[in-house]
């Protein structure tokens, strides 16, 4: 005798089709982000320590991109730079110098494939020879609105090359509304802003930190440095105050805001989706990608259905978009 059941769920899990059919969630080439590393060498160099990611020269970077973008379908590729130590200084100058790796970059790509959508990022930690997204003080604290003008050059500077989003990513209060004068001031409206909104302190950047050569220098140098980034970035305990950023930076302008880290924050991006009609974006981050590459490296993980699975949950959580350094594989696989 069969159980008396009016409801049996997995009547809808029966077949590919019925499955295909009751699906909530999707995931396709047009809602990834690839993050890139770039720096001034002519030589591509493959990052041991981020296995898979690779630390292009301007001109193996375009082609890549060509790649990813002709034959792969991405779109929308987000450009971190290496900058080397010598122009490196307290006040991250460099950072909007017009003749600069990323404006340089910028060009190229947009001569090149006027289609693709570049997203820049805009803090102080790869041009400030103190490794922190904002300017250090003598007294050895982050000087917010001393850092907030350096970070308007910096989006002007992206603006003027020909970036079509700028992502602040540094955390100081008010720097989107800033942004968004500086931007407005200049005639560039149409430049979009994506908020790096909540951001929390984590250490799944270790990585990233790595391939920039960008974690705060506490060692050698003249002055305190503090060895973290817990004065600006969020407490990874805290989610009611990624709804205050949220606000903030929605009154600000932003037109996207972001959670990051993904993974572990997948509680966050669904409060943000609930308390805010802007797109949500979500940034898998250089340890979360770490993770599963080095899992998947040892045999110990599928690639490919965990990757899969890692994105379908960063979405269901309510992410529109997200940033991965997976996108090139997770584009070829949807292909
Ligand atoms: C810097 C920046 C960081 C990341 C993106 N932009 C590192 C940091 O805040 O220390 C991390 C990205 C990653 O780990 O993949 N403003």
């Amino acid at each position: 005798m069969p159980l008396d059941l009016p409801n049996r769920p997995r009547r809808n899990r029966q077949s590919a089709a019925i499955r295909d059919a009751v699906r909530e969630t999707s995931l396709h080439a047009g809602q990834l982000i690839y993050p890139l590393f770039l720096h001034t060498d002519d030589a591509d160099t493959p990052l041991d320590a981020l296995p898979g990611q690779t630390r292009w020269g301007v001109k193996g970077l375009v082609e890549h991109l060509r790649h990813c973008h002709d034959d792969l379908g991405l779109d929308k590729f987000v450009l971190f730079p290496k900058i080397e130590s010598n122009l490196k200084s307290r006040t991250g100058d460099e950072a909007f110098n017009p003749d600069g790796l990323i404006p340089r970059a910028i060009r190229q790509i947009k001569k090149s494939l006027p289609g693709v959508c570049v997203i820049t990022d805009v803090a102080l930690d790869p041009y400030n020879r103190d490794g922190h997204d904002g300017l250090v003080t003598d007294a050895g604290t982050i000087d917010n609105d001393a850092t907030v003008e350096v970070l308007c050059k910096q989006a002007l500077c992206h603006a003027d090359a020909g970036a079509d989003i700028v992502a602040p990513s540094d955390m100081m209060d008010g720097r989107v509304g800033a942004i968004r004068a500086a931007l407005d001031g200049q005639s560039h409206t149409n430049v979009s802003i994506m908020a790096y909104t909540a951001k929390y302190a984590s250490a799944f950047y270790g990585p990233f930190r790595g391939a920039l050569d960008s974690a705060p220098k506490t060692a050698g140098n003249d002055r305190k440095i503090p060895s973290d980034k817990s004065t600006y970035q969020m407490d990874p305990a805290n989610v009611r105050e990624a709804l205050r950023e949220t606000s903030l930076d929605e009154a600000e302008g932003a037109d996207i805001v972001m959670v990051k880290p993904a993974g572990p924050y997948l509680d966050v991006v669904r409060a943000v989706r609930e308390h805010t009609t802007l797109p949500v974006a979500a940034y898998q981050v250089s340890g979360e990608y770490l993770m599963l590459k080095a899992a998947a490296q040892s045999g110990w993980l599928d690639e490919r259905a965990t990757v899969m699975e890692s994105l379908l949950g960063i979405r269901r959580a309510g992410a529109d978009m997200i940033l991965t350094y997976f996108a090139p594989e997770v584009a070829s696989w949807l292909a």
